[in-house]
């Protein structure tokens, strides 16, 4: 053989070797397992909703993507017929960040406590199916979680206060569930900014930590619970919030002198024991949505700003108000 020959045979046997072991299976083999464990457990007897196939490189697999190391760092599961619970395997995917379970209707069953083995998990939402139990208190080992999404579920029990623990959470919603109990005091010091807190559609009941009125909120959203008291330190003229939302609660405090930012756009505050007057500082800035209808306030409603733009359904069903948009004062 000459030289050239054999340098081109070397060349050839090199790249094949290449090339067979890139198209070789890329997942880890542990991940191949868990996901076919999950599929297994996904899928009823007579519906094979999700078929990956075994011989393909996991991480091409519809639903997963994995990350640099070919390790799955996200699972995504959305729209399908699904009959079954989380399958616990998901916790045996060590580098997932991403985990989404939504529009599942027939996912039932608790949240798993093997997810507690997720610890490079970023991304958690497991909204609009059937889930029950408890929002487990092992969320709050998870150091990296920066968004929570829990809402639309039959989620029982009370808000774990160790959510409060989470140093880079900034999206925490539980809305549409069945919680009970109060607001943990251990919100009010949350180590990251926490813009969006998202409660409605609860139980939630008694009144909220003073300690909340130390966080800058984008956005608030506790309607329809069963909260009381004092709501007022979630105001400030010095706030960046942009919405607030406590309508249908039970909240009773005076709102005579609370003072809004220029950031608000939305204030909902219907249905609730709210007295006093609307303070005239509300006419120095543009709100898009105001209700504050169905409360107990009093006195006549301060012209200017955006106050005239809103018609008599944003004011109706107060104990005195008056002046336009309602009829005017005596
Ligand atoms: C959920 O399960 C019920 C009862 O087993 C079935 O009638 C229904 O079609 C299922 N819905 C979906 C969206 O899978
Ligand atoms: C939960 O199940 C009930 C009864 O099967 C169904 O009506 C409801 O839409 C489901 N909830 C969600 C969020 O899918
Ligand atoms: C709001 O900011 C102004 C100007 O920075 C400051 O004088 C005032 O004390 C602040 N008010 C509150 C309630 O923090
Ligand atoms: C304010 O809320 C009440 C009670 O839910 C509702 O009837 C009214 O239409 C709302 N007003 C506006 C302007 O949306």
């Amino acid at each position: 053989m000459s030289k050239t020959t054999t340098l081109l045979l070397f060349l050839f046997f090199t790249l094949l070797l290449l090339t067979t072991s890139l198209s070789k299976d890329l997942c880890h083999k542990d991940d191949k397992n868990a996901l076919l464990k999950i599929e297994k457990s996904l899928n009823s007897p007579h519906n094979n909703i999700i078929s990956w196939d075994p011989k393909d490189d996991c991480c091409t697999w519809f639903s997963v993507k994995c990350g640099d190391n070919h390790r799955v760092t996200s699972l995504v599961i959305t729209y399908q017929q699904i009959s079954a619970q989380i399958p616990p395997e998901v916790g045996d995917l060590p580098y997932l960040q991403t985990l989404i379970f939504r529009k599942l209707s027939n996912l039932t069953g608790p949240i798993p406590p093997t997810i507690a083995k997720l610890k490079y998990l970023r991304f958690l939402r497991l909204s609009w199916t059937n889930l029950t139990g408890p929002v487990p208190g092992f969320l709050g080992q998870l150091k990296d979680l920066e968004y929570i999404d829990l809402s639309y579920n039959d989620l029982s029990g009370s808000i774990p206060s160790s959510l409060a623990l989470l140093p880079k959470l900034g999206y925490l919603e539980l809305s549409r569930n069945k919680l009970t109990g109060t607001i943990p005091e251990s919100f009010g010091s949350f180590p990251a900014e926490l813009p969006y807190l998202i409660l409605s559609h609860n139980q939630l009941s008694g009144s909220i930590p003073k300690s909340l009125g130390n966080v800058d909120f984008n956005q608030i959203d506790f309607s329809r619970n069963k909260l009381t008291g004092d709501a007022s330190m979630l105001f400030g003229a010095n706030k960046t919030t942009f919405s607030i939302d406590l309508s249908r609660n039970m909240f009773q405090f005076d709102l005579t002198r609370v003072e809004i930012s220029e950031s608000v756009g939305v204030l909902d505050l219907n249905h609730n024991g709210i007295t006093g007057s609307i303070p005239v500082q509300w006419t120095e800035h543009s709100l898009q949505i105001l209700n504050i209808s169905y409360n107990r306030l009093c006195g006549r409603i301060p012209t200017g700003g955006s106050l005239q733009r809103f018609d008599s359904y944003t004011y109706f069903h107060n104990k005195c108000l008056c002046g336009a948009p309602l009829d005017s004062c005596k």
